[in-house]
Protein backbone atom coordinates (compact mmCIF):
# COMPACT_ATOMS: atom_id res chain seq x y z
CA UNK A 1 0.00 0.00 0.00
CA UNK A 2 1.41 3.22 -0.85
CA UNK A 3 1.80 6.09 2.05
CA UNK A 4 1.50 9.90 1.83
CA UNK A 5 4.70 11.15 3.32
CA UNK A 6 6.12 14.44 4.38
CA UNK A 7 9.10 14.91 1.56
CA UNK A 8 10.15 19.25 2.76
CA UNK A 9 9.17 21.52 5.62
CA UNK A 10 9.56 24.92 5.72
CA UNK A 11 8.84 28.04 8.13
CA UNK A 12 8.72 31.38 8.31
CA UNK A 13 8.42 34.06 11.31
CA UNK A 14 7.74 37.99 10.61
CA UNK A 15 10.72 39.60 11.47
CA UNK A 16 9.17 42.07 14.27
CA UNK A 17 9.91 40.58 17.75
CA UNK A 18 7.95 40.82 20.67
CA UNK A 19 9.68 40.28 23.64
CA UNK A 20 7.97 39.56 26.99
CA UNK A 21 10.08 42.80 28.15
CA UNK A 22 8.42 45.06 25.85
CA UNK A 23 4.80 43.73 26.77
CA UNK A 24 5.90 44.75 30.33
CA UNK A 25 6.24 48.15 29.74
CA UNK A 26 2.88 48.30 27.86
CA UNK A 27 0.47 45.60 30.32
CA UNK A 28 0.25 44.60 33.41
CA UNK A 29 2.84 41.66 33.27
CA UNK A 30 5.97 40.29 34.33
CA UNK A 31 8.70 38.41 32.11
CA UNK A 32 8.47 36.10 35.10
CA UNK A 33 4.89 35.42 35.06
CA UNK A 34 4.86 34.89 31.34
CA UNK A 35 8.18 32.26 31.52
CA UNK A 36 6.20 30.47 34.22
CA UNK A 37 3.34 29.97 33.61
CA UNK A 38 3.91 29.45 29.57
CA UNK A 39 7.30 28.94 28.86
CA UNK A 40 6.94 31.93 26.20
CA UNK A 41 9.85 34.47 25.57
CA UNK A 42 9.18 36.54 22.83
CA UNK A 43 6.57 36.52 19.82
CA UNK A 44 6.86 37.39 16.19
CA UNK A 45 3.87 39.69 14.66
CA UNK A 46 3.17 40.32 11.14
CA UNK A 47 3.69 43.81 9.69
CA UNK A 48 0.73 46.00 9.12
CA UNK A 49 -0.38 44.47 5.06
CA UNK A 50 1.26 41.49 5.79
CA UNK A 51 -1.22 38.86 4.90
CA UNK A 52 -1.50 34.89 6.00
CA UNK A 53 -0.85 34.34 2.90
CA UNK A 54 2.38 36.37 2.67
CA UNK A 55 3.37 34.11 5.74
CA UNK A 56 2.30 31.33 3.91
CA UNK A 57 4.10 31.85 0.64
CA UNK A 58 7.73 31.88 2.10
CA UNK A 59 6.91 28.91 4.26
CA UNK A 60 5.66 27.43 0.86
CA UNK A 61 8.83 28.19 -0.67
CA UNK A 62 11.55 26.83 1.99
CA UNK A 63 9.46 23.39 2.16
CA UNK A 64 8.88 23.37 -2.03
CA UNK A 65 13.17 24.10 -1.99
CA UNK A 66 13.83 21.11 0.68
CA UNK A 67 11.73 18.77 -1.13
CA UNK A 68 13.57 19.45 -4.19
CA UNK A 69 9.98 20.45 -6.38
CA UNK A 70 9.07 23.58 -7.83
CA UNK A 71 5.61 25.45 -8.27
CA UNK A 72 4.85 23.19 -11.70
CA UNK A 73 4.85 20.00 -9.57
CA UNK A 74 2.09 20.92 -6.67
CA UNK A 75 -1.20 19.42 -7.60
CA UNK A 76 -3.13 20.42 -4.29
CA UNK A 77 -2.46 23.26 -1.95
CA UNK A 78 -4.27 23.04 1.87
CA UNK A 79 -4.35 26.09 3.90
CA UNK A 80 -5.22 25.43 7.67
CA UNK A 81 -6.09 29.01 9.09
CA UNK A 82 -8.17 30.77 11.74
CA UNK A 83 -7.26 34.03 9.89
CA UNK A 84 -8.24 34.55 6.27
CA UNK A 85 -6.70 37.05 3.88
CA UNK A 86 -10.22 37.64 3.20
CA UNK A 87 -13.89 35.58 3.40
CA UNK A 88 -13.19 34.63 -0.30
CA UNK A 89 -11.33 33.52 -2.33
CA UNK A 90 -9.65 31.22 0.37
CA UNK A 91 -6.26 31.71 1.36
CA UNK A 92 -5.36 28.47 -0.61
CA UNK A 93 -6.18 30.01 -3.45
CA UNK A 94 -4.45 33.33 -2.68
CA UNK A 95 -1.81 31.40 -2.11
CA UNK A 96 -1.80 29.29 -5.34
CA UNK A 97 -1.54 32.75 -7.14
CA UNK A 98 1.29 33.91 -5.56
CA UNK A 99 3.31 31.01 -5.78
CA UNK A 100 2.55 30.49 -9.67
CA UNK A 101 0.98 27.05 -9.39
CA UNK A 102 -1.46 26.67 -12.21
CA UNK A 103 -3.19 23.51 -11.71
CA UNK A 104 -4.41 21.55 -9.14
CA UNK A 105 -6.72 22.11 -6.28
CA UNK A 106 -6.69 24.40 -3.72
CA UNK A 107 -8.77 24.99 -0.50
CA UNK A 108 -9.00 26.30 3.23
CA UNK A 109 -9.40 24.41 6.40
CA UNK A 110 -10.35 25.94 9.62
CA UNK A 111 -10.25 23.95 12.92
CA UNK A 112 -7.99 26.81 14.99
CA UNK A 113 -4.91 25.28 16.66
CA UNK A 114 -5.82 21.94 15.10
CA UNK A 115 -5.83 23.01 11.76
CA UNK A 116 -2.60 21.59 10.53
CA UNK A 117 -3.73 18.13 11.66
CA UNK A 118 -7.21 18.31 10.20
CA UNK A 119 -4.96 19.70 6.51
CA UNK A 120 -2.56 17.00 7.20
CA UNK A 121 -5.00 14.21 7.51
CA UNK A 122 -6.84 15.01 4.86
CA UNK A 123 -3.68 15.40 2.25
CA UNK A 124 -2.63 11.99 3.46
CA UNK A 125 -6.41 10.71 2.26
CA UNK A 126 -5.87 12.55 -1.19
CA UNK A 127 -2.06 11.39 -1.58
CA UNK A 128 -1.85 7.94 -0.73
CA UNK A 129 -4.82 7.44 -2.96
CA UNK A 130 -3.12 8.44 -6.09
CA UNK A 131 -5.62 10.92 -6.41
CA UNK A 132 -3.01 13.89 -5.97
CA UNK A 133 0.75 13.74 -6.69
CA UNK A 134 1.88 16.53 -4.72
CA UNK A 135 0.40 18.47 -2.20
CA UNK A 136 1.26 21.61 -0.40
CA UNK A 137 0.19 21.51 3.35
CA UNK A 138 0.87 24.89 5.40
CA UNK A 139 -0.34 26.28 8.67
CA UNK A 140 -0.42 30.04 9.09
CA UNK A 141 -1.68 32.44 10.67
CA UNK A 142 -1.78 35.96 11.58
CA UNK A 143 -3.46 35.94 15.35
CA UNK A 144 -2.05 39.05 16.41
CA UNK A 145 -4.92 40.43 15.27
CA UNK A 146 -7.48 38.87 16.75
CA UNK A 147 -6.25 39.78 20.80
CA UNK A 148 -7.32 42.79 22.92
CA UNK A 149 -2.84 44.07 23.05
CA UNK A 150 -4.67 45.52 26.33
CA UNK A 151 -6.09 41.80 27.46
CA UNK A 152 -3.25 40.50 29.77
CA UNK A 153 -4.89 36.96 29.94
CA UNK A 154 -4.56 36.53 26.47
CA UNK A 155 -2.47 38.83 24.59
CA UNK A 156 1.00 37.35 26.10
CA UNK A 157 -0.15 34.10 24.93
CA UNK A 158 0.10 34.40 20.88
CA UNK A 159 2.35 35.40 17.80
CA UNK A 160 2.15 34.98 13.96
CA UNK A 161 3.79 32.40 11.62
CA UNK A 162 3.22 29.96 9.17
CA UNK A 163 4.62 26.41 8.71
CA UNK A 164 4.29 24.60 5.69
CA UNK A 165 4.97 20.17 4.29
CA UNK A 166 5.04 18.82 0.82
CA UNK A 167 3.30 15.51 0.71
CA UNK A 168 4.22 13.32 -1.82
CA UNK A 169 3.50 9.05 -2.33
CA UNK A 170 6.36 7.04 -1.39
CA UNK A 171 6.17 2.95 -1.01
CA UNK A 172 7.84 3.04 2.68
CA UNK A 173 7.55 5.79 4.60
CA UNK A 174 4.76 8.15 5.51
CA UNK A 175 1.68 8.45 7.69
CA UNK A 176 0.65 5.33 9.31
CA UNK A 177 -2.56 6.50 11.23
CA UNK A 178 -4.31 10.11 12.21
CA UNK A 179 -7.13 10.49 14.67
CA UNK A 180 -9.19 13.51 14.59
CA UNK A 181 -11.83 14.73 17.20
CA UNK A 182 -14.25 17.61 18.21
CA UNK A 183 -16.63 18.80 20.41
CA UNK A 184 -18.78 21.51 19.68
CA UNK A 185 -20.50 22.00 23.03
CA UNK A 186 -16.96 23.39 24.32
CA UNK A 187 -16.89 26.01 21.91
CA UNK A 188 -17.68 28.84 24.26
CA UNK A 189 -14.27 27.64 26.63
CA UNK A 190 -11.90 29.88 23.06
CA UNK A 191 -13.58 31.60 20.62
CA UNK A 192 -13.56 35.02 19.44
CA UNK A 193 -17.17 35.70 18.62
CA UNK A 194 -17.81 38.47 16.05
CA UNK A 195 -15.28 39.54 12.96
CA UNK A 196 -14.42 42.92 10.99
CA UNK A 197 -15.76 43.71 7.49
CA UNK A 198 -14.15 46.05 5.84
CA UNK A 199 -12.39 47.97 8.74
CA UNK A 200 -15.76 47.84 10.97
CA UNK A 201 -15.94 45.48 13.90
CA UNK A 202 -18.90 43.33 14.17
CA UNK A 203 -19.16 42.30 17.30
CA UNK A 204 -16.40 41.61 19.82
CA UNK A 205 -13.26 40.95 17.54
CA UNK A 206 -11.32 39.43 20.08
CA UNK A 207 -10.20 35.92 21.18
CA UNK A 208 -11.95 35.07 24.70
CA UNK A 209 -10.46 32.10 26.40
CA UNK A 210 -10.96 30.01 29.64
CA UNK A 211 -8.01 29.54 30.24
CA UNK A 212 -8.14 26.21 32.77
CA UNK A 213 -10.92 24.95 31.01
CA UNK A 214 -8.78 24.77 27.81
CA UNK A 215 -5.82 23.04 29.55
CA UNK A 216 -7.61 20.01 31.12
CA UNK A 217 -9.18 19.66 27.91
CA UNK A 218 -5.90 19.84 26.14
CA UNK A 219 -4.55 17.10 28.45
CA UNK A 220 -7.48 15.13 28.29
CA UNK A 221 -8.48 14.76 24.79
CA UNK A 222 -4.85 14.89 23.63
CA UNK A 223 -3.64 11.92 25.80
CA UNK A 224 -6.86 9.59 24.83
CA UNK A 225 -6.16 10.62 21.14
CA UNK A 226 -2.51 9.63 21.44
CA UNK A 227 -4.06 6.28 22.87
CA UNK A 228 -5.79 5.53 19.70
CA UNK A 229 -3.53 6.30 17.47
CA UNK A 230 -0.84 4.29 18.45
CA UNK A 231 -3.50 1.47 18.99
CA UNK A 232 -4.79 1.85 15.52
CA UNK A 233 -1.05 1.64 14.59
CA UNK A 234 0.37 -1.36 16.48
CA UNK A 235 3.11 0.93 18.06
CA UNK A 236 3.98 1.88 21.73
CA UNK A 237 5.20 5.46 22.52
CA UNK A 238 8.96 3.88 23.21
CA UNK A 239 8.13 3.36 19.19
CA UNK A 240 8.06 7.61 19.19
CA UNK A 241 11.22 9.13 18.50
CA UNK A 242 9.59 12.85 18.15
CA UNK A 243 6.78 13.90 19.75
CA UNK A 244 5.79 16.90 18.02
CA UNK A 245 2.80 18.47 20.12
CA UNK A 246 1.15 22.03 19.52
CA UNK A 247 3.18 24.98 20.86
CA UNK A 248 0.21 26.36 23.05
CA UNK A 249 2.34 26.33 26.49
CA UNK A 250 5.27 24.50 27.91
CA UNK A 251 3.22 23.40 30.72
CA UNK A 252 0.75 21.50 28.47
CA UNK A 253 3.49 19.96 26.56
CA UNK A 254 5.24 18.61 29.49
CA UNK A 255 1.96 17.08 31.48
CA UNK A 256 0.84 15.72 28.16
CA UNK A 257 4.63 14.16 26.92
CA UNK A 258 4.35 12.69 30.58
CA UNK A 259 0.59 11.09 29.97
CA UNK A 260 1.58 9.87 26.60
CA UNK A 261 4.81 8.37 28.06
CA UNK A 262 7.32 9.84 25.69
CA UNK A 263 11.02 11.57 27.92
CA UNK A 264 11.46 14.91 27.74
CA UNK A 265 14.60 14.84 25.96
CA UNK A 266 12.24 13.11 22.81
CA UNK A 267 9.68 16.21 22.67
CA UNK A 268 10.35 19.04 20.66
CA UNK A 269 9.09 22.88 21.71
CA UNK A 270 9.68 26.01 20.48
CA UNK A 271 6.85 27.52 22.53
CA UNK A 272 9.65 29.96 24.06
CA UNK A 273 10.44 31.63 20.50
CA UNK A 274 7.13 32.18 19.33
CA UNK A 275 4.53 32.24 21.43
CA UNK A 276 1.17 30.12 20.54
CA UNK A 277 1.17 30.42 16.20
CA UNK A 278 -2.34 28.37 15.92
CA UNK A 279 -1.99 26.36 12.97
CA UNK A 280 1.53 27.07 12.36
CA UNK A 281 2.51 25.58 15.75
CA UNK A 282 3.25 22.43 14.58
CA UNK A 283 4.47 22.62 11.26
CA UNK A 284 7.05 25.44 12.67
CA UNK A 285 8.07 23.04 15.62
CA UNK A 286 8.30 20.11 12.80
CA UNK A 287 10.57 22.44 10.84
CA UNK A 288 12.56 23.53 13.42
CA UNK A 289 13.80 19.98 14.38
CA UNK A 290 14.13 19.04 10.83
CA UNK A 291 16.22 21.52 10.08
CA UNK A 292 18.98 21.30 13.56
CA UNK A 293 19.15 17.44 12.42
CA UNK A 294 17.23 16.38 15.20
CA UNK A 295 14.30 14.44 13.20
CA UNK A 296 16.21 12.40 11.00
CA UNK A 297 14.67 10.12 8.09
CA UNK A 298 13.23 6.93 8.94
CA UNK A 299 12.43 7.91 12.49
CA UNK A 300 8.59 7.69 13.92
CA UNK A 301 7.24 10.80 14.54
CA UNK A 302 3.64 11.67 16.32
CA UNK A 303 2.20 15.42 16.26
CA UNK A 304 -0.37 16.30 17.66
CA UNK A 305 -2.80 19.64 17.53
CA UNK A 306 -5.59 21.02 19.99
CA UNK A 307 -7.62 24.50 19.61
CA UNK A 308 -11.05 26.43 19.60
CA UNK A 309 -14.02 24.03 18.53
CA UNK A 310 -12.59 22.12 21.15
CA UNK A 311 -11.02 20.40 18.38
CA UNK A 312 -7.87 18.38 18.65
CA UNK A 313 -5.85 15.44 16.64
CA UNK A 314 -2.89 13.07 16.27
CA UNK A 315 -0.32 12.29 13.46
CA UNK A 316 1.69 9.37 13.67
CA UNK A 317 4.06 8.55 11.04
CA UNK A 318 7.45 7.35 9.20
CA UNK A 319 9.83 10.94 8.65
O1 LIG B 1 -4.34 26.49 21.56
C1 LIG B 1 -4.90 26.48 22.85
C2 LIG B 1 -4.78 27.88 23.37
N1 LIG B 1 -4.89 28.09 24.76
C3 LIG B 1 -4.10 27.54 25.69
O2 LIG B 1 -3.27 26.73 25.48
C4 LIG B 1 -4.31 28.05 27.09
C5 LIG B 1 -4.29 26.98 28.13
N2 LIG B 1 -4.27 27.58 29.45
C6 LIG B 1 -3.14 28.05 29.97
O3 LIG B 1 -2.09 27.95 29.40
C7 LIG B 1 -3.22 28.72 31.33
O4 LIG B 1 -4.51 28.55 31.88
C8 LIG B 1 -2.86 30.23 31.26
C9 LIG B 1 -1.39 30.42 30.94
C10 LIG B 1 -3.71 30.93 30.21
C11 LIG B 1 -3.13 30.91 32.61
O5 LIG B 1 -2.41 30.24 33.63
P1 LIG B 1 -3.15 29.87 34.99
O6 LIG B 1 -2.13 29.24 35.85
O7 LIG B 1 -4.36 29.05 34.63
O8 LIG B 1 -3.51 31.29 35.57
P2 LIG B 1 -4.95 31.89 35.97
O9 LIG B 1 -5.77 32.12 34.75
O10 LIG B 1 -5.53 31.06 37.08
O11 LIG B 1 -4.54 33.28 36.54
C12 LIG B 1 -3.76 33.40 37.76
C13 LIG B 1 -3.54 34.86 38.04
C14 LIG B 1 -4.80 35.71 37.97
O12 LIG B 1 -4.71 36.68 38.99
P3 LIG B 1 -5.58 36.53 40.33
O13 LIG B 1 -7.00 36.48 39.89
O14 LIG B 1 -5.10 35.25 40.95
O15 LIG B 1 -5.20 37.75 41.10
C15 LIG B 1 -4.69 36.40 36.62
O16 LIG B 1 -5.36 37.64 36.59
O17 LIG B 1 -2.64 35.41 37.05
C16 LIG B 1 -3.21 36.63 36.53
N3 LIG B 1 -2.74 36.80 35.18
C17 LIG B 1 -1.60 37.42 34.86
N4 LIG B 1 -0.67 38.03 35.61
C18 LIG B 1 0.39 38.57 34.99
C19 LIG B 1 -3.33 36.36 34.01
N5 LIG B 1 -2.57 36.72 32.97
C20 LIG B 1 -1.49 37.37 33.46
C21 LIG B 1 -0.37 37.98 32.87
N6 LIG B 1 0.55 38.55 33.66
N7 LIG B 1 -0.16 37.97 31.52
Amino acid sequence: MSLARIAGTGSYLPERVVTNSELEGRIDTSDEWIVSRTGIEARHVAADGELTSDLALQAARKALEAAGRGPGDVDLIIVATTTPDMVFPSTACILQSKLGVQQGAAFDVQAVCTGFIYALSVADRMVATGAHRCALVIGAEVFSRLLDWNDRRTCVLFGDGAGAVVVSRDEAHGILGTHLGADGSLGHILRVTGGIAEGAVRGNPFLEMDGQAVFRTAIRTLGESAQTVLQQTGLRARDIDWFVPHQANARIINALADRVGVPAERVVTTVARHGNTSAASVPLALDTAVRDGRIQAGETLMLQGVGGGMTWGSVLLRY
